[in-house]
């Protein structure tokens, strides 16, 4: 099933009891239209989110420490025990060197989370794709918060990425985002082989998140 993977950043709209707020319209509309919704929240508000809705709830950062002596580090046992289902890794807003992706996507894997893994280019992205995530996602860092969508404005960006990671390993989903706003845009994106779209301003800043997500949601069908 393709997948809509709701980030939730630090925008206000989806903070604290706006998270879980927000969260729990997620849910509603994965559950009427029997679509697979995710949503990463800030760390702070896993806990909080996980305890009022089933969908899966991504953290949106890892450290990967082991318990001790760890100041202000997110330990992934601690995500888990909060409540997270998986984490996202190396977003474009939270990057890491390349040989550093490798251990997180390991060392969450031995904890029972799940892994999404961004990155900016389809050559990093296959580089990424020889560590065996659960899902990669092809982000181009210049469109992300904007109204031109990656589908529209670097097609070619989409079905690169979904060549070049399935050389390395067919059984890896690639997701796409970027500007993500309409169900045009994730149709596009189904169509050049991605298998999910990730959005955030989109669904954060919409008047109507609800009514965003429905638009979203007829580009799956
Ligand atoms: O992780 C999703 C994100 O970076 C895309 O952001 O605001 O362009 O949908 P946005």
């Amino acid at each position: 099933m393709s997948l809509i993977l709701v980030n939730f950043k630090t925008y206000k709209q989806a903070t604290g009891e706006r998270a879980v707020e927000l969260a729990k319209i997620c849910e509603k509309v994965a559950k009427e239209e029997d679509v697979e919704i995710f949503v990463a929240v800030q760390n702070a508000d896993i806990f909080h989110v996980s305890q009022e809705v089933s969908i899966p709830v991504f953290a949106e950062h890892v450290d990967p420490v082991t318990y001790g002596a760890h100041t202000g580090k997110d330990l992934p046992e601690s995500l888990v025990e909060n409540g997270a289902s998986g984490v996202i890794i190396n977003h474009s807003e939270d990057q890491l060197e390349l040989r550093y992706i490798e251990n997180d996507i390991k060392r969450v894997r031995s904890v029972g989370l799940l892994s999404v893994v961004c990155a900016p280019t389809a050559e990093s992205c296959e580089a990424i794709a020889a560590f065996a995530p659960d899902y990669i996602a092809v982000e181009p860092p210049e469109l992300i918060g904007g109204d031109a969508s990656v589908s529209k404005s670097r097609p070619e960006l989409i079905s690169d990425t979904v060549k070049r990671v399935h050389a390395v390993d067919s059984s890896i989903p690639v997701l796409c985002g970027a500007g993500i706003k309409d169900h045009e845009d994730v149709r596009i994106a189904l169509k050049l082989g991605s298998e999910g779209v990730l959005v955030a301003s989109g669904i954060t800043k919409a008047e109507d998140p609800e009514a965003a997500l429905k638009e979203l949601i007829k580009g799956l069908r």
